[in-house]
């Protein structure tokens, strides 16, 4: 599913924040990506969704594979197939980036109205990613009305909301209190159950060493495993 070869990124400042990165996560696996603050866990997920480009004078290669019909390589992914790629995608944030002048169902069809989605159709989509999270007797409810715990869930009803093959999550408990925190994670496995491909950034050990899940640890932009393809 998404593929790293020896992949370096240099921001502008000539700041290296990944150094000759190379792993693979497979279709279907949940993969744990940690490291201290400024390892390089953002930049490698902006890499992963396109936001960011790896290095071009490096000779690396990053692949994202969903289906044979639906293969990107970083080098000819032009911007205007991002959006493509993007589509069979989900990303949660650490801190949710709702629109705060829509309601939570507006915020959860948004994409499938912009795609053109018919009505009925989103209706049915929405109430299913709406359910998945549990926060369907909140879909009229505008955000800054929700806990952050129930705000984290709605992002994660717009993530999952076109099925995509592939959720990457920021740290998306970051902001939550334990006990959301466990719940948007058992949320996360769930989604994995039901065959979505995750990987999840997060810093919190309770996490990670609990869990049969392989994990990729980042080290001032080195990836430290050695188990990685
Ligand atoms: N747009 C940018 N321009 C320059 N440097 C950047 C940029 N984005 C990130 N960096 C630098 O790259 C390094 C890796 O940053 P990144 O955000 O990927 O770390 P992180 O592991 O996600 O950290 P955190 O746990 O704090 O979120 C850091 O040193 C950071 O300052
Ligand atoms: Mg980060």
């Amino acid at each position: 599913m998404i593929q790293f070869l020896h992949v370096t990124k240099t921001y502008e400042d000539d700041w290296k924040a990944l150094s000759d990165v190379t792993f693979r996560i497979h279709k279907g696996e949940f993969v744990f990506l940690t490291g201290h603050s400024g390892a390089g866990k953002s930049t490698l997920l902006k890499l992963v969704y396109m936001d960011e480009r790896p290095d071009l004078d490096r000779g690396g290669q990053l692949m994202v594979h969903f289906t044979q019909n639906l293969v990107f390589d970083s080098k000819n992914t032009p911007e205007r197939s991002v959006q493509t790629l993007r589509r069979h995608m989900g990303i949660v944030f650490q801190d949710f980036k709702l629109l705060s002048d829509r309601n939570v169902y507006e915020n959860v069809a948004l994409a499938l109205r912009i795609s053109g989605v018919n009505p009925k159709e989103m209706n049915a989509k929405v109430f299913e990613a709406l359910a998945l999270v549990g926060i369907s007797h909140k879909r009229l409810a505008m955000p800054y009305t929700l806990s952050g715990g129930e705000q984290q869930r709605v992002a994660i009803a717009r993530a999952m909301v076109h099925n995509p093959y592939l959720l990457l999550a920021d740290e998306p408990t970051g902001n939550l209190d334990p006990e959301n925190a466990a719940d948007v994670f058992r949320i996360f496995k769930e989604i994995n159950a039901r065959g979505t491909t995750v990987v999840m950034a997060t810093h919190n050990p309770d996490f990670y060493l609990n869990s049969p899940f392989r994990r990729l640890s980042l080290r001032h932009g080195e990836l430290l495993n050695r188990d990685i393809l």
